[in-house]
């Protein structure tokens, strides 16, 4: 019994001891890694450090190319926007015969929302509220492009933002930092697995570091100035979860902060990053972002990539900075070996923790590239995904869902176009093999209904406008006839028709990178032709496509049907026509605000009391704080979205109204839908802290959960709430609860919520 006891005892300081030590990997990691750096000339770690694009590189042609003579030379630590197994086996080839100490590269691309499978836009993908199915996207893409010899994906892109005219809002997941910071952590889990040495899994790289969605005037490339407070609070989030989830790279902004550029930027890099949150993987530039920095103002090439490899960067991303001047930087003294040793430490440690010094050729199987990529399960599952990102904004009279009988009129530049289904980043997509609205109707019809189509009107009439919108060739198909000549056709088509469904809105090209627009409402000569079409008294259904919120408050006041579809991915029509004809219930929810014009952005539902606050219900009261010309509601505020079912919210109920330290109080409303179908409803829980120290918002997000219910079925949806949600930070930027009043919301959109009051005292 002595001996039993004794080896229990022995056993459990063995486990604690183990438990206590860094991982076996690690030690070895770390001992592989020295006896290499011990091995490296400094212009060898400077190579590590150095990311060029793939630039000239062409099938057959890699040895010969510029970045093949870096290679070579142990200049390049990886490469990027080069994809396919035979050109980046060719590359590899190059980097591990060829240089003197044989290490691999890494392969970079921006597979953002799917690879050849493509997914809806992110924004679209935020709106499912669904984090199983966000990860499963994620999962999919990883599996597509590490098929294809990719091992590292820029994304996810977690910016927070509260302004439309900024086009990459279509990249993010809108404008709330609980939820964001979901939708990173399920990004990351879904490309990174839980084995970043498997060949299906991808290194995810975090971006852009710091409050990129933070722009001036939503100006591309803009400045960003905010407190330190609003940071924390409301946009350092997501870019943290990210990091908690275990991200290996992050990526830092084109922006300023403070005054700095972000990836010059010590304290965010240095001090936030990876003092205050932990973080161990490496940082990146994004794309030539060193060199702007002399743009902004803050020296030559030598004087900025020594500023940002002092702030804590490890990869310059096509400047070149690094590679040619960080040498001369260190001769005289303005940087240290001591930096740059970490740098590429923390490169060479991605590159062993994807495997790649075990196999540099993990990600480079021809047999899975045949078998992986764009699989008919992939396109199913897009499918299916895609449906549950599309916002249905209005449906008065039961407008949709549609019968499938009589005549289609089906009018706009986006029903008969394959190449706009996917919105922006799609570097592998191929856009004639996507599914147009068209296709989808064709198919979900088949003989029973005719469809008649007319473009209608182009994306925009101005010649010059439409080719910015095209320009990385996804078409546009700009027809040289007058607006009068193709409206008159359609309201032809239309008159001769059951129901017009009007496919109207963005270009893929109108959001995404360099795409900000002054003017979100929808280009008047589609307006125009909507006019047109309603005129007919036909019933009309628009289906929206954008990669922003746009400011729709005349089609809302005049159409009975709005579907917001996003981009939908490489599925966009069979999904489309899923919803359309109700095979599937819509149950997306709006993550970003839609104003009623743009006047009222930044708009967002967590905004501040301000100490004039308008009365509730009210538009205008003199010395309040309110427009003379607008309401201060949006059109859709954030978390809205309608559905074919009716859901009913009971009164919210909580377990105590006086509640004490690290007790949890238990939120219960009654979900009811009393619709005649099936459907799935998103309940969101909203905490108001009602006094604090600093001033708080007047609602935050702190829970979700996604209810399916048959119709005339009820269920009890009960919320956990703890201290933990009622955190923020202080003006000492010390995240903690303060004891005093909140108010709890639950409803299905931060505007039509039932509430209830607790105390909480420390
Ligand atoms: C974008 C990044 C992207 C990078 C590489 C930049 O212009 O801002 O999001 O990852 O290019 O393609």
């Amino acid at each position: 019994m002595r001996k039993l006891l004794l080896t229990v005892v022995l056993l459990t300081v063995v486990l604690f001891t183990q438990a206590q030590v860094k991982p076996a990997t690690d030690a070895k990691m770390n001992s592989f890694i020295a006896t290499l750096m011990a091995k490296m000339t400094l212009d060898e770690k400077l190579g590590q450090l150095n990311l060029p694009a793939a630039g000239d590189i062409t099938t057959g042609q890699a040895n010969s190319s510029d970045v093949a003579r870096k290679i070579k030379e142990g200049k390049v630590g990886g490469l990027f926007n080069i994809k396919s197994v035979s050109k980046i086996r060719d590359v590899q080839k190059i980097a591990v015969e060829q240089s003197r100490l044989k290490i691999p590269l890494i392969f970079g691309m921006d597979v953002i929302h799917g690879y050849k499978t493509v997914f809806p836009i992110p924004i679209g993908l935020s709106c499912s509220w669904d984090m199983g199915l966000i990860e499963r996207s994620a999962r999919i893409a990883a599996q597509e492009a590490s098929a294809d010899g990719i091992c590292w994906t820029f994304s996810p892109m977690v910016d927070i933002s509260r302004d439309p005219r900024w086009g990459r809002m279509s990249e993010g997941s809108g404008e709330d930092p609980y939820l964001g910071a979901q939708v990173a952590k399920a990004m990351v889990k879904g490309y990174q697995g839980d084995d970043l040495a498997k060949e299906n899994t991808i290194l995810a790289c975090v971006k852009h570091f710091a409050l990129y969605g933070a722009i001036e005037a939503g100006r591309e490339y803009n400045t960003v100035d905010m407190s330190r407070i609003r940071m924390y609070n409301e946009y350092f989030e997501p870019y943290k979860a990210a990091v908690e989830a275990g991200a290996g790279s992050l990526m830092t902004s084109f922006n300023e902060i403070d005054g700095i550029p972000a990836t010059a930027n010590r304290w965010l890099v240095n001090d936030v990053l990876r003092k205050q949150w932990g973080f161990n993987g490496f940082v990146v530039t994004d794309y030539t972002a060193i060199m702007e920095m002399s743009e902004h103002g803050l020296g030559d090439l030598a004087t900025v990539s020594a500023l940002a490899l002092h702030a804590g960067i490890d990869m310059d991303m096509v400047s070149d900075g690094f590679l040619n001047t960080i040498k001369q930087s260190l001769t005289k003294g303005k940087i240290t070996q001591a930096e740059i040793d970490l740098a590429c430490r923390r490169i060479l440690e991605a590159k062993y923790k994807l495997g790649l010094f075990d196999d540099p050729y993990r990600y480079c199987d021809e047999k899975r590239a045949a078998n992986e990529i764009f699989t008919p399960q992939n396109r199913q599952e897009a499918r299916t995904i895609a449906a549950q990102t599309m916002v249905l904004l209005k449906n008065d009279n039961q407008a949709l869902p549609l019968k499938k009988k009589g005549t289609f009129a089906l009018i706009g530049p986006l029903g008969n176009n394959r190449e706009n289904m996917t919105g922006t980043w799609c570097v592998a997509a191929d856009f004639d093999k996507c599914v147009s609205l068209l296709d989808g109707l064709k198919t979900a019809l088949g003989n029973d209904a005719k469809i008649l189509t007319a473009r209608g009107t182009n994306f925009v009439m101005d010649q010059a406008l439409d080719s910015r919108i095209s320009i990385f060739g996804k078409p546009t198909y700009f027809d040289k006839r007058s607006q009068a000549e193709m409206v008159a056709e359609a309201v032809d088509m239309a008159k001769k028709s059951d129901v017009i469904v009007a496919a109207l809105g963005e270009s893929a090209e109108m959001s995404g990178e360099s795409s900000s627009r002054s003017d979100i409402n929808l280009p008047e000569n589609q307006k125009e032709l909507l006019k047109a079409l309603l005129a007919t008294g036909k019933p009309v259904v628009m289906v929206l496509f954008t990669g922003r919120p746009l400011s729709l408050s005349w089609e809302n006041a005049n159409v009975s049907a709005i579907l917001n579809v996003w981009f939908a991915g490489t599925e966009a029509g069979d999904a489309i026509a899923d919803v359309l004809f109700g095979k599937v219930n819509p149950s997306g929810k709006l993550t970003a605000t839609f104003p009623q014009n743009i006047g009222q952005v930044p708009i967002y539902y967590n905004h501040k009391n301000t100490g004039r606050p308008l009365a509730e219900g009210t538009w205008f009261q003199k010395f309040k704080s309110n427009y003379l010309d607008v309401p201060n509601e949006p059109l859709y505020p954030f978390g809205y979205g309608l559905s074919y079912s009716k859901f009913e919210y009971g009164d919210l109920k909580l377990s105590a109204n006086q509640a004490k330290g690290n007790q949890t109080v238990k939120a219960t409303i009654t979900l009811s839908n009393s619709g005649k179908v099936d459907g799935t409803e998103v309940v969101q829980l909203y905490i108001r802290d009602l006094v604090g120290s600093v001033t708080r918002p007047v609602k935050e997000l702190k829970g979700f959960q996604k209810i399916a219910l048959k119709s005339g079925e009820s269920k009890q949806v009960s919320f956990g709430i703890t201290p933990q949600d009622l955190k923020f930070y202080n003006s000492d930027l010390k995240y903690d609860w303060e004891s005093g009043d909140f108010t709890i919301m639950v409803g299905g959109n931060s505007r039509d919520v039932k509430s209830a009051k607790v105390n909480w005292v420390k």
